[in-house]
């Protein structure tokens, strides 16, 4: 078997989707592992995940830095310390530059079905227009918000009396499972991007 796939995870939050996906490095045949955890803020229950399985953290505060292409930059250069394959951004608030993209394949996951409520409130969004249907997307992450090349969605129906919060409970369920698995099987088998289209498989990486 392959080398696994080298994955550097960046978070904003609670971390359940990392932890979802160290989870599933726990064994060999899942084919990649969490090599390093990176946040834009301190004190996250994303990092203390980490922490707790001995995987190396890092932080970048923007406010730290006088530009924002600073702050994107040292990003960049810490995560390129650690040669990841893929750079799984789940649940990390900020955009991320086209240098920083250009470098990187960058997955993100969004709790709605893209091209569909994109943006910081898709469960709130979904839910005020409506919607019977919503889930979450797994995608290549472009200069745009929400907007890169999808690699797998998953659906998840509204409830007559879910609230934001309810709502936002099940898809981070389906969101997870997703995400472990078209990890799992991007490390494994390969993906090309070519245009709008994403094939898993096919042998590249
Ligand atoms: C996920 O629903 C993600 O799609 C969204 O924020 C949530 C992060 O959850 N951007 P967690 O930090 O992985 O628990």
């Amino acid at each position: 078997m392959n080398r696994p796939t080298r994955l550097v995870v960046l978070v904003s939050g609670s971390g359940t989707n990392l932890q979802a996906l160290l989870d599933a490095c726990a064994d060999p045949a899942y084919g990649a592992r969490v090599v390093a955890v990176g946040a834009d803020r301190e004190d996250i229950e994303g990092l203390a995940r980490a922490e707790r399985a001995g995987i190396p953290t890092f932080v970048r505060k923007v406010s730290d830095f006088e530009t924002r292409e600073g702050w994107d930059a040292s990003l960049a250069t810490v995560v390129e310390r650690f040669e990841p394959d893929l750079v799984v951004s789940a649940g990390f608030m900020k955009l991320l530059s086209p240098t920083f993209l250009d470098r990187f394949l960058t997955l993100n996951t969004h709790p709605a079905l893209c091209p569909a409520f994109p943006g910081m409130h898709g469960p709130r969004d979904a839910l005020e227009h409506g919607v019977k249907v919503t889930g979450a997307t797994l995608f290549v992450v472009d200069a745009g918000v929400d907007t890169g090349p999808i690699i797998a969605q998953v659906p998840v129906a509204v409830e007559d009396d879910d609230d934001v919060e309810s709502l936002h409970e099940r898809i981070k369920t389906a969101e997870r499972a997703m995400l472990v698995d078209t990890v799992g099987r991007i490390a494994r088998e390969g993906i090309t991007v070519e245009g709008r289209k994403v094939r898993i498989g096919a042998g590249a990486r």
